[in-house]
């Protein structure tokens, strides 16, 4: 349960056509207290207008903490410098969930809960066979994901708890699955089973890189950069998808067509696409010699390019995901060899470079996480396309996460925003029509 805590007592105080209104003031445990502005409506007449949502909050939430200036990231209170050298990332889906860092045998037994769950049903298989074959994988697994609501009915009662916490399981069990057979699917390769005596990001990249044919050896060190990437993903507070998952709840729809939802919200390049386009926008720059044709793009008001994997809503600040991938990136180059890549080179200069601009500085536009994501998930071996599927793969463990905090917060409503009308007003059927109908 979600306490309101008055900031001491405070109100805000809006005066409108010589009327005064107030409204109670919230203290946050950390950053930003808030102005309850449920009333204004009733009290007033008048709607609020923030485009984009840049300064509204849409629930309390107990669960990540952001400070965008100081570059901080925190889930359950835990900073993310801890957790991704620390944990691993079946820890931190049962951390967001749950609320707290589980004990030796809690995590033990959570851990062969979502085992338990990581097969598909054999229809599945077939579902997947309608797809055409160069269908781009976050296709396949927006798709999917809705259809698993049509397979596991036993979990779709979101008044029941039990019922809640298995589809959550299913999900984040599944996800891995899932995203696994959209990239096998494409390549024409046999889908490959789970193994349940590996963990998570083990077995995805075993259902990923190996074949029928031959033995399949895991490289603990990529391993370890796959379970970073899923951690740095696994949770962002009221981001798009996340906002799309609440608002799709926020109706009673079903959590797989909830995760389904949050899943397209995250295709768009503004989001969870930025990794694909940040890697496709650096092998488009080719040699480090283009560099400053790009960035006279990027700052061109009349040019719609924008350097992708810069800036961020929240952070204003260099983004904390981004400055432990950078180190990732270096052991997993290293690793496979890739020391003198033309792209990372492109890369680390096109940082060095931004980073000195003052167009770049006055903005605070800084490198995010997408940045070196694709760079790292490149050198394991997998193609852009997949770069945001496995983005919604960690995602869906703050997706649930915030699925449940919606259900169980007592003052939950269905999400509908309200609107400024600009729009005609009452016209008469058939007496003019306009000659610059051209749509
Ligand atoms: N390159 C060049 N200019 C930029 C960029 C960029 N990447 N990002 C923002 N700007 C400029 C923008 O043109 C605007 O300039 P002005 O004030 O003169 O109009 C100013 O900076 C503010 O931009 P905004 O779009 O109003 O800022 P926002 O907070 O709404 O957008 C963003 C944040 C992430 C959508 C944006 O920075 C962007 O499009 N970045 C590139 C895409 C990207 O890397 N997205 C991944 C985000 S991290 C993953 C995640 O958490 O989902």
């Amino acid at each position: 349960m979600i306490k309101k805590t008055p900031a001491n007592n405070s109100v805000a105080k809006l005066s409108i056509n010589n009327k005064t209104y107030s409204f109670p003031i919230y203290k946050a445990s950390e950053g930003n207290d808030v102005i309850d502005i449920t009333k204004l409506h009733s009290l007033s007449g008048y709607f609020t207008y923030d485009p984009g949502f840049t300064s509204t909050a849409s629930c309390k939430s107990n669960i990540t903490f952001i400070d965008g200036d100081k570059g901080v990231l925190r889930y359950r209170g835990y900073d993310i410098e801890a957790l991704s050298k620390n944990s691993n990332f079946i820890e931190v889906t049962n951390l967001l969930i749950y609320g707290d860092l589980p004990n030796k045998s809690q995590l033990k037994k959570y851990h062969t809960l979502i085992s338990s769950h990581t097969m598909v049903h054999e229809q599945i298989l077939k579902f997947f066979n309608g797809f055409r074959r160069d269908a781009h994988p976050m296709a396949m697994m927006v798709g999917v994901m809705g259809a698993l609501s049509a397979f596991y009915q036993d979990s779709l009662d979101i008044h029941d708890p039990h019922q809640r916490m298995t589809a959550s399981r299913r999900i984040i069990a599944k996800a891995s699955t899932i995203g696994a057979m959209t990239y096998k699917y494409s390549i024409g390769q046999p889908f490959v089973q789970p193994d349940n005596t590996l963990n998570y990001s083990e077995n995805f990249l075993r259902m990923c890189f190996s074949v029928p044919a031959e033995r399949y050896k895991i490289s603990p060190i990529l391993a370890k950069a796959m379970d970073t990437i899923f951690i740095l993903h696994a949770d962002h507070e009221q981001n798009a998808s996340t906002s799309t998952v609440r608002l799709a709840g926020s109706s009673g729809a079903n959590p797989f067509a909830c995760i389904a939802a949050g899943v397209a919200s995250l295709w768009g390049p503004a989001h969870g696409g930025a990794n694909q386009a940040a890697l496709e926008m650096l092998e488009t720059i080719g040699v480090k010699r283009n560099i400053p044709l790009y960035i006279k793009k990027a700052k061109d008001k009349n040019d719609p390019f924008r350097l992708m994997g810069f800036g961020h809503r929240v952070y204003k600040n260099y983004d904390p995901r981004a400055k432990i991938l950078k180190e990732t990136c270096k052991k997993v180059l290293n690793h496979v060899g890739f020391k003198n890549d033309p792209i990372l080179e492109v890369a680390m200069e096109l940082e060095k470079i931004a980073l000195k601009d003052d167009y770049f500085i006055e903005k605070k536009l800084y490198p995010n996480v997408d940045f070196y994501s694709g760079i790292i998930l490149r050198a394991i071996g997998f193609p852009p396309e997949m770069f945001t599927v496995i983005f919604a793969i960690a995602r869906t463990a703050g997706w649930t996460a915030h699925w449940h905090e919606m259900i169980e917060d007592p003052v939950q409503k269905i999400g509908r925003p309200r609107q400024l009308y600009l729009g005609k007003k009452k016209l008469t059927y058939g007496k003019k029509r306009s000659s610059k109908n051209t749509r």
